[in-house]
C-alpha cells in the first residue's frame, strides 16, 4: 500500500456513515421528528462504545459505567442550559465551581485555589499564559521561554506557539523521566516556568517533580505539574500503600497543577481543574475590561459562555463516586496494571518503559517492528496508543479494563501479535505508516501537510454528501 493510498484509507475511514444515515448540508426545511433524531444517534452511541464496552481499548473511557454515565447525563440535562456567565441567575455555577476546586484541592493538598477549565488542554495552556503574564510584569521579560521534557504534553507545544512562548526540550534520563541536570542548563532569564508531568501522556511516568520544583525555587521562577492524566488517580493510589514519590503541592516550589476530572474523575467530558499554589498567579490568567460598550466584563479565563450542567455533572461525578469509590477503582486498575506490566515483561521481544502505575509502555528488540505487532493487535480486536521516538505502545488502563479475564485476553493477543510481527518482519506495518517519516524538515513538512489535510476532512461533510 503506498503512502497515497494510506491517506485515502484514513480519509475514507473518517464517514463510515456515508450512506448509512443522511447527509445533512443545510438546515431541514421543517423540524425532523425527536425520536427519530434520538434514535439515530443512540444507534451510532451504541455501535461505536461497543469497543470501549469490551475493555479492549487503551484510556480515553475512564469510567466505562454506563449507569454513571446515565447519571450524570441526567444532572447535566439539569443545567446544560444554563450559563455560567450569569452567576445572578445560576449562583448554583458559583456553588459547583468552588466546591470542584476545593475537593480537587484537598486531594491534592493544595490551598483552595484554582479554576475549572474544559480540558486538559486549556488547564496547560492557561497556565502557561499566567507564568507569562507574571514573567513579564514582574521580571520584564521579552522573549519567553518555558523548560520542559520531550515528554511533556504536546498542548503546552501548542499553547506556546500561540503565545509566541519559546520551548526547551529537555531530553530523558534513562529512566525515560526529565533529566533535570539538562533541564538546568536550559533556564535563563527569560524562562517563565518549568514543567513536570505525573504522569506523562506517552509512558505515563512521574517525573522527579521534588528535584524540578527545588530547582525552580532556586532559579526564582514557577513550576506547572502536569496531573491532568494522573492527578485525579495517584493520589488514590498512594493511599493505597503504593509507592508513589511526593509530586502534588506538599512539593515546595511545585507553584500550579492541572488535574483532569473527565479522565479519572470520572465526569463528563469537557472539565479539568487548575490550581494554583498562590492566588496572585491566579490573577495571571483573569481577564477584566472596564470600558467596553457591552458592559462591564470580567472572565477566569480562556472560555466565555459555559454550560453549568458540566459544572453541576463534575460536582455530582465526585459525589456519588465518594472516597471508597476512588480508592475501589484505583485498587482494580493498579492490579490490572500490575498483571499487564509483569506479563510484558515475560516476553522477551518486549520492554516495558521506566517503572510504570497505572500505565504501561512498552517497546520492541531491536529487530521488531512495534508498530507490526500493533497491527495485530488492531485486527485482534484492541485499541492501544501509539508512540513515536522510540517507537513503541501504551496501554493506558482504566476501569473498562479492569474486568475479569481483560488482562489476560490482552497478555494472549499481545503474544499473538508477538509472533505475527516476527513472521511478517520486514513488511511495512499498516497502523505506523506515518512515523519515521519524521525529524528531518522534508519529512516532518510532507507530515504536517497530510496532517492538515486530515483535519480539513475531519470539518467537512463525506465527499458526494450534500450535492442535492
Ligand atoms: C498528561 C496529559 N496532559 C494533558 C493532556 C491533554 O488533555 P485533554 O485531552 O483533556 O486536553 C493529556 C491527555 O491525555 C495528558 O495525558
Amino acid at each position: 500500500m503506498s503512502d497515497t493510498d494510506g491517506l485515502g484509507a484514513m480519509l475514507e475511514g473518517l464517514y463510515p456513515y456515508r450512506g448509512t444515515y443522511a447527509s445533512h448540508a443545510r438546515v431541514p426545511a421543517g423540524p425532523l421528528d425527536r425520536a427519530a433524531v434520538l434514535d439515530e444517534i443512540t444507534r451510532m452511541a451504541k455501535d461505536e462504545d461497543a469497543q470501549g464496552d469490551r475493555g479492549t481499548v487503551s484510556g480515553s473511557l475512564y469510567s466505562g459505567d454506563h449507569e454513571h454515565y446515565a447519571f450524570l447525563g441526567e444532572v447535566f440535562s439539569v443545567f446544560s442550559h444554563a450559563n455560567v456567565l450569569q452567576r445572578d441567575m445560576y449562583p448554583s455555577a458559583t456553588k459547583f465551581e468552588g466546591e470542584i476546586i476545593a475537593m480537587t484541592s484537598n486531594l491534592l493538598h493544595g490551598t483552595g485555589i484554582g479554576v475549572v477549565t474544559s480540558g486538559g488542554s486549556e488547564s496547560l495552556i492557561t497556565a502557561l499564559y499566567a507564568y507569562r503574564e507574571q514573567a513579564v510584569a514582574e521580571r520584564g521579560v521579552t522573549r519567553p521561554n518555558v523548560v520542559l521534557p520531550i515528554t511533556a504534553h504536546v498542548a503546552l507545544h501548542k499553547g506556546a506557539h500561540w503565545m509566541g512562548i519559546e520551548i526547551r526540550r529537555a531530553p530523558l534520563t534513562d529512566d525515560y523521566t526529565a533529566d533535570v541536570d539538562a533541564m538546568a542548563d536550559m533556564i535563563d532569564d527569560q524562562t517563565v516556568a518549568l514543567v513536570g508531568s505525573a504522569g506523562d501522556y506517552g509512558h505515563g511516568l512521574i517525573d522527579p517533580i521534588e528535584r524540578i520544583a527545588a530547582l525552580a525555587q532556586e532559579r526564582g521562577i514557577g513550576m506547572h505539574v502536569d496531573g491532568c492524566l494522573g492527578g485525579w488517580l495517584l493520589p488514590w493510589v498512594e493511599r493505597l500503600g503504593y509507592d508513589i514519590p511526593l509530586w502534588d503541592f506538599r512539593v515546595p516550589g511545585v507553584t500550579s497543577i492541572s488535574a483532569d476530572t473527565h479522565k479519572y474523575g470520572y465526569a463528563l467530558k469537557g472539565s479539568s481543574v487548575l490550581l494554583y499554589r498562590d492566588a496572585e498567579l491566579r490573577r495571571r490568567q483573569y481577564f477584566t475590561s472596564p470600558d467596553w460598550p457591552g458592559g462591564l466584563y470580567l472572565s477566569p479565563g480562556f472560555a466565555g459562555s459555559r454550560s453549568n450542567g458540566i459544572l453541576a455533572s463534575t460536582w455530582a461525578a465526585m459525589l456519588v463516586t465518594g472516597e471508597s469509590g476512588y480508592l475501589a477503582a484505583a485498587e482494580k486498575i493498579m492490579r490490572t496494571a500490575r498483571a499487564i506490566r509483569d506479563g510484558i515483561r515475560a516476553i522477551p521481544e518486549l520492554e516495558v518503559i521506566g517503572d510504570p502505575t497505572f500505565l504501561v509502555a512498552f517497546k520492541a528488540a531491536a529487530d521488531l517492528d512495534i508498530y507490526l505487532v500493533n497491527d495485530s493487535l488492531v485486527a485482534q480486536g484492541w485499541r492501544m496508543n501509539s508512540l513515536q521516538l522510540p517507537p513503541a505502545l501504551h496501554f493506558c488502563v482504566t476501569r473498562p479494563n479492569t474486568a475479569d479475564g481483560v488482562a489476560e485476553r490482552f497478555l494472549g493477543a499481545l503474544r499473538t501479535a508477538v509472533d505475527y510481527a516476527k513472521l511478517h518482519r520486514g513488511e511495512p506495518a499498516g497502523t505506523g505508516a506515518m512515523y519515521g517519516f519524521g525529524g528531518t524538515p522534508q519529512g516532518d513538512a510532507t507530515i504536517n501537510m497530510l496532517m492538515s489535510t486530515v483535519l480539513d476532512a475531519m470539518h467537512g461533510l463525506a465527499p458526494g454528501a450534500g450535492a442535492d
